[in-house]
């Protein structure tokens, strides 16, 4: 990995070292092993500035490393080739779990907007972008399509919907995503949990019919999971 790159993903879960060692331990395994936090910044998938709302923010990982990212380029140490990362993105999170709340409020501090709150029930402001990662196989599908239609509502003319899910029709690899998740399910506590999920045609197919234009890119990379990314444009004007 590129010595700027893993500087980046240090500095990030650097921030949970306050929160103890068990904190910051998952905040760099999450951030070095799963490809798509990397990733958004090397693909430029975020706008410079305007509003981020990250709907289901979990521990607050993609604000951590939004705010080292722009730190870390304004020291002019940044990895050769990628496009610079957000300089004046206003960050806010959503999330219904009260402990995740709690701890990315603690390590953001003050560096981004930590709500409590159920995304089925967020009422967002205008947004240059959302993202929803990992979020939408816990919600029913009437959630998970009143949840999209309402984030591409609040998207402003050229905001991006960032959607990180599971592709169902991935053979093998899905089985496996799915299987973890069911495991971490039940280590949760809740064994009988459902999670809900769709191939990666039916996710463009919803995502299109909401009017936004969509990118997939395979997110799995060196796991052995079956993710992919959306990224979903509104185009600039009302009539496209
Ligand atoms: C697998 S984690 C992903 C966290 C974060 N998006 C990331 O990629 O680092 C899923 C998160 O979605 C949150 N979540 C699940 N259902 C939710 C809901 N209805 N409203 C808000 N958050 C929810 C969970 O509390 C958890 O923090």
């Amino acid at each position: 990995m590129d010595r700027a790159v893993e500087r980046m993903l240090d500095s990030a879960a650097g921030c949970y070292a306050a929160a103890g060692r068990v904190a910051k331990g998952f905040a760099s395994g999450k951030l070095r092993h799963d490809p798509m936090y990397a990733a958004l910044l090397r693909l430029g998938c975020l706008p410079d500035r305007g509003v981020l709302a990250d709907l289901g923010c979990g521990r607050g990982l993609l604000l951590a490393l939004i705010a080292a990212a722009s730190e870390q380029f304004g020291r002019g140490d940044w990895p050769a080739g990628w496009p610079p990362p957000p300089s004046q993105l206003a960050l806010h999170g959503y999330d219904v779990n009260a402990a995740h709340v709690t701890l990315a409020r603690r390590v953001l501090d003050g560096r981004a907007r930590i709500t409590l709150q159920d995304v089925r029930e967020t009422r967002l402001p205008p947004c240059t972008a959302v993202a929803l990662l990992d979020v939408l196989f816990y919600l029913d599908p009437d959630a998970q399509e009143q949840v999209l239609l309402h984030a591409a509502m609040a998207l402003e003319p050229g905001g991006v919907l960032l959607l990180r899910e599971a592709d169902a029709a991935h053979g093998l690899a899905f089985l496996m995503t799915r299987w973890s998740e069911r495991t971490l399910e039940a280590l949760r506590g809740r064994p009988r949990g459902r999670l809900y999920y769709r191939s990666a045609r039916e996710w463009v197919t919803l995502l299109s019919s909401l009017g936004l234009a969509v990118r997939t890119e395979p997110m799995s990379t060196g796991t052995p999971f079956a993710n992919v990314l959306f990224v979903c444009r509104k185009a600039v004007t009302s009539d496209g």
